[in-house]
Parts: C-alpha cells; structure tokens; sequence
C-alpha cells in the first residue's frame, strides 16, 4: 500500500544541480546550504548526496552536531556562528567552521580556553546592505584585526557578505554591494563569498572564490518568473497522493469550507487526500494546478487540514486510486508558489512529519 502523502526525493537530482552549480560558477569551491533539515528534504540524506560540496553550510550548532552523529564528516560551517560562549567547546571538538559577524562572537573567541590544539576556522561577515548579520563595513578592519590576534583563531578563510535582492537582475541593489564589498576589501588579499543561488546564475561579477548555493541545489529557480528547468535543475522532491473519491456535484451546489467554489454546472469533483497537515499551502487559490494521472487540474474550493478538492471535468474517468502529484516532477514548486502568494523555499520547508519520505538514486 503506497503511503497517504509521500515526498519522494531524487538524489541524482541534486547531485546534477550541484554540476549545474559548478557550471555556472567555474574554479569555484561551494558551500552547499543545507540548513532547515536541507530545506526541507532530510538533512542527513541530502548531506551525505552532496559528499562532492566543498562545505555543507547549516544555521546552527544543532543542525551540525546532527550531521556530525550521523557520521558525516565534511566540512561544515555554521552560518549563523556561534550564540551562545559555551557552544564554543563542542565547535572545537567537532571541527565546525563558524561565521563571525558581531563583537561579542569575537569577545567569546578571546576569552576562550582551548582544550584542544585545534584552532578555530573562521569566516568573517560584513554587512554590504542586507542589514541582517554582519559588521559594518567601518568596522571590518577592526574585526579583521582582533580576529587575527586570537590565538585560538587560524588564519582568517574567507570574507563574506549576503545579497538582498539579487533575485531581481534590474534590482540596481545587487551592484551597490557588490561594490560595497569590493571596496570593504581592496586591501585584502582573502577568498571572499557573496553568491547565493540567484547571485551564481545572475550576477557571475559576484562569484569570488566561494559560492553558496541553496534553493537551486534542490531544483528550484531562485530568480522571479523562472523554472527550475530553465536554467536545467532538476525538482528534487516530488510530493504526491492520490484521489480518495471522485463525486458528482450539481450545478449551483459549493464545494468546502466557506463554499468558495460554485459548481457552474454538473461536474465531477475529485478530492485528493493531501492538506495543509502535510504542508500544502492552505492559501492556493482557485486554479492552482494539480497533476491528476499526469494531466493538469485546478484546485476548487478551500485546502483543508488532510483533504483538497478539484476540478474533474476534463478526466471524467478519474476515480479514487488514482495518482496526483502536487509538486516535483512534471509540476514546478515555482507555480504551487505563486498561486499560493509565498515562495517555494517556504513550501518545500514546510512539509509536515506525517509526510512520508523516500529516497532515490
Ligand atoms: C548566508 C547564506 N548563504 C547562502 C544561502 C543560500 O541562499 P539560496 O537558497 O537563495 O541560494 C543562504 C540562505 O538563505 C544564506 O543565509
């Protein structure tokens, strides 16, 4: 018995999109982001798919140790660094790389008493704009300075910045940091990051040495109005379920919650046993399509908790049993995104538990 909801996840797929990562970014060492349980398609799994990335990049200390207990043993850095002095011992321990984007990280590292002899690697971060995390570009020599007088700090790897909008190639924002940061570090001669996943396809002027790519790893365009496809990624997880009753409705007659949707006519109305429970958007609205058996259908009528309903009229045959695919292949998340007003990141994070997930090669 094929379970409920299933996620299935191609693992080829997303060995193919880090290619398509290596394509678009030549010479270029990659911090794949898996954070977010690898946005939302198993931590563990992805990471150990991705063996190829020169970094598996994660939020947390948590995120890492999870990995590090499964038995992976890459290069790992923590985006977000350390939040609390005392996570420093376990960062020693286990060999995390840490970004370092406030005074009080850099006060931790100083007042810091090594057990080990193993030096910490650390990734400065400096604020081109974003406004999220990162030091003043002011106050980068600064930081710079202090981080290389600390004895438990090795040499300085990598300097790096976060874009804002770069999924937006008329965004006149994108090149104000690009230059903010090649200014911040004229004087610098370090390997330096900007490009997340919309930077890599769209701006190669902000690829430096190090790039760190994350929604395009799992097939999806991080740039407005594309498709994975577009740019040859493949979906990674396709999430499916299948039709639990196909009814005839009268014309006039409301379907769900609120009645939402009106039957123009007698119609065959099928109800698919997925919901925002396992991580549909409860807000796709009216047409937003459904493969049914392969073919498109539109969503009618409110997502409830377990069930969603459709428009059968051009598969009068449908019957429950029958396959539906929600997302992945064949269906871009891109479009499941738009008609639900979010973003795909969003939609492949929030897969619930209940989902069951399988792994392919
Ligand atoms: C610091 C940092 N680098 C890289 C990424 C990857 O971004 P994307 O998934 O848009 O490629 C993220 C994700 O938000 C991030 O926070």
């Amino acid at each position: 018995m094929s379970p409920r909801v299933e996620a299935l996840i191609s693992l080829s797929a997303l060995r193919h999109n880090l290619q398509c990562v290596r394509q678009a970014a030549p010479g270029c060492h990659v911090v794949a982001a898996i954070k977010a349980n690898g946005y939302g398609h198993g931590l563990v799994e992805v990471a150990s798919a991705l063996g190829d990335a020169d970094y598996l990049g994660v939020a947390c200390l948590d995120e890492a140790l999870h990995l590090r207990n499964a038995g992976i043993r890459s290069p790992i850095l923590l985006l977000e660094g350390v939040l609390a002095a005392q996570e420093l011992v376990q960062i020693q321990e286990h060999d995390l790389a840490i970004v370092v984007h406030q005074q009080n990280q850099i006060d931790w590292l100083k007042t810091f008493v090594a057990k080990q002899n193993r030096p910490f690697e650390v990734w400065l971060k400096i604020d081109t704009g974003m406004h999220r995390l990162g030091f003043d570009p002011a106050l980068a020599a600064h930081a710079h300075a202090q981080l290389c007088a600390i004895p438990a700090v090795a040499a300085l790897k990598v300097v790096m910045s976060h874009l804002a909008n770069a999924d937006d190639r008329t965004d006149g924002k994108t090149d104000q940091q690009i230059r903010c940061f090649q200014q911040t570090l004229s004087e610098w001669d370090l390997p330096r990051s900007l490009a997340n996943s919309a930077a890599i396809l769209a701006w190669p002027e902000a690829h430096g040495q190090w790039v760190r790519p994350g929604i395009m790893l799992y097939g999806v365009s991080p740039l407005q109005g594309q498709v994975g496809l577009d740019h040859d990624l493949r979906p990674v997880m396709t999430l499916s379920s299948r039709l639990i009753a196909a009814k005839q409705v009268a014309a006039g007659e409301t379907v769900g919650y609120g009645g939402t949707w009106c039957c123009p006519e007698d119609m065959l109305v099928g109800v698919v046993a997925v919901g925002y429970g396992d991580g549909y958007p409860r807000h796709a609205s009216n047409g937003t399509p459904v493969l049914v058996n392969g073919r498109r259908v539109p969503l009618i009528g409110r997502v409830s908790m377990d069930m969603i309903t459709v428009d059968l009229r051009s598969q009068p045959l449908a019957a429950a049993g029958d396959s539906v695919v929600l997302w992945g292949e064949g269906l871009p998340v891109e479009e499941i995104a738009q008609a639900a007003g979010t973003i795909a990141y969003e939609l492949l994070c929030g897969v619930s538990k209940r989902v069951e997930f399988q792994y392919r090669d």
